[in-house]
């Protein structure tokens, strides 16, 4: 039996599949294959790909939500759904449904449990309390689990919630489009102006908007957003500014009360954008000391999560190298050739990162000393000045050159700042406020750990640059069709 997980049908669609052993066979972003970005449908070429990996021909459907309790959520929202909103089968679309199971049947389950069994059946932990933030579920937007394991079943037990149109993310979507941003996608660029803006706004923002932070309330419903001249006259940067520190202090009040009704001490963490708060989560240590966050927190980790309730136990997590495979052994002496001679290199090559963080599959690799280097990679990526790339680094050298915050040994999955103790020496990788969002290597025999063993051999440096091997507004490379592309455009090399 291969339990096979779907999120399908509003954005993020996905593809996973656990096997009986609990080993995750495949798991795929659809927006890899259709080319646009949070894409909500899936198509035949996702489909494909995953059923390849299937070991078994009998195979059991997991959708990730309820579809008709999200249909009534909607029309309670005025959001005018089609009918065809209540058949999981019509969201993921009947054909490919049927090249997926030969008369099978779908199994929903609850949205903000697919988020939490994807963290907690991913994690280390036999308990954890899990907290879910995002911006809408089906109505819930904010939940705490008890979280354990029976006779090897993972048991999930509510805890605390909070209902749609109360809601964090629906907060930040809304102060993201206030700042001339799009809702929904570049909700990390708000993130990113953080660092230059100023409380100016803080005081009427909360004024405003705010019923209670400990009880996550607002006096507004933020689905719609808020006007363009809200806080008339008020700098972006100061808007993401005073935003973060909102979300912040909502984020920690939620997890203050989780450590409070949690029976654990470990904390699993998921949920949309708001789990991607890179800057929030530097935070989350103040509670607790073992913390997880899938690498794909959001809906489209949820199909993971969606195969983890049927499958039930524990799943065998190894690493996010999940989706399409490119084959061959990873190029470290070509990447390490090109790295010493033009400085900066692209890698397609083994399978893709699942997850929104390149993590060296499918990397945009560069030497991350001296200050040329930032405007070299963003004539290839075009990107908001302000913002920094990340680095990659030796695990064993994290504490060397950055302060990792408490709760994380290390960042694996680049899901937290820290500080940079040599800002001065890597200006590409450090933001204004001298952080960095590390990707940290263990050693773990990947291809990615032996280019930076080999390029600290070379150079002394036990770190690179690493940014997302994508063409300006696509998702992600994914084949080597899409890697072919991207070296005619932009003239980089990109090694398989
Ligand atoms: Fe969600």
């Amino acid at each position: 039996m291969n339990y096979l997980g779907i999120s399908a049908g509003f954005h993020d669609s996905a593809v996973s599949i656990v096997d009986n052993t609990g080993n995750i066979l495949f798991a795929g972003h659809s927006e890899r294959y259709t080319k646009h970005k949070h894409d909500k449908h899936l198509s035949i070429d996702i489909v494909t790909d995953a059923l390849a990996h299937a070991t078994s021909r009998d195979i059991e459907v997991h959708y990730y939500e309820r579809p008709l309790i999200k249909y009534l959520r909607q029309l309670y929202s005025g959001e005018k759904p089609s009918l065809a909103h209540i058949s999981a089968k019509q969201l993921i679309g009947k054909e490919l449904f049927n090249k997926i199971t030969d008369g099978g049947k779908v199994h929903t389950h609850n949205h903000h449990l697919s988020h939490a069994a994807a963290g907690f059946q991913t994690s280390p932990h036999n308990d954890a309390t899990v907290v879910v933030i995002d911006a809408i579920g089906e109505f819930d937007t904010i939940s705490i689990y008890n979280a354990w394991y029976e006779n090897g079943i993972a048991k999930y037990k509510k805890l605390w919630g909070r209902h749609y149109p109360d809601s964090i993310g629906l907060f930040y979507s809304a102060m993201t489009k206030r700042a001339g941003l799009k809702p929904l996608d570049e909700e990390y660029i708000l993130m990113g102006m953080a660092a230059y803006g100023n409380t100016r706004p803080l005081r009427e923002m909360s004024n405003t908007l705010i019923a209670s932070f400990s009880d996550v309330s607002f006096k507004e419903n933020l689905h719609i957003g808020v006007p363009d001249d809200f806080i008339k006259g008020a700098d972006d940067m100061d808007i993401a500014h005073s935003a973060q520190l909102i979300v912040e202090q909502m984020i920690m009040n939620v997890i203050s009360k989780a450590r409070m009704l949690g029976t654990s001490k470990n904390l699993v963490y998921g949920g949309g954008g708001v789990a991607l708060n890179c800057l929030a989560n530097r935070l989350l240590g103040e509670y607790y000391d073992n913390i997880w966050i899938i690498p794909n927190p959001g809906d489209a980790g949820s199909s993971l999560g969606a195969a983890a309730l049927g499958y039930g136990k524990h799943l065998n997590w190894t690493d996010a190298y999940l989706g399409h495979n490119i084959p061959g052994l990873y190029p470290v002496n070509k990447l390490l050739d090109h790295l010493n001679t033009t400085g900066i290199v692209g890698v397609a090559s083994g399978r893709a990162e699942f997850g929104p963080r390149a993590l060296g599959h499918r990397s945009l690799l560069a030497d991350p000393r001296g200050s040329e280097i930032k405007n070299k990679v963003n004539d290839i990526k075009r990107r908001q000045q302000f913002r920094p790339f990340a680095p990659v680094i030796l695990e064993e050298y994290a504490d060397t050159y950055f302060d990792m915050p408490k709760g994380f040994s290390n960042s694996r999955y680049m899901q937290v700042i820290s500080r940079c103790r040599v800002p001065e020496l890597f200006p590409a990788i450090v933001h204004v406020d001298n952080t960095s969002r590390v990707q940290t290597v263990p050693k773990d025999g990947s291809g990615i750990r032996e280019l930076l063993e080999k390029w600290y051999v070379l150079t002394g440096c036990p770190m690179l640059l690493n940014t997302s091997l994508n063409i300006r507004g696509e998702p992600m490379v994914n084949d080597r069709t899409d890697a072919d592309r991207f070296e005619k455009l932009y003239n980089v090399p990109v090694i398989s």
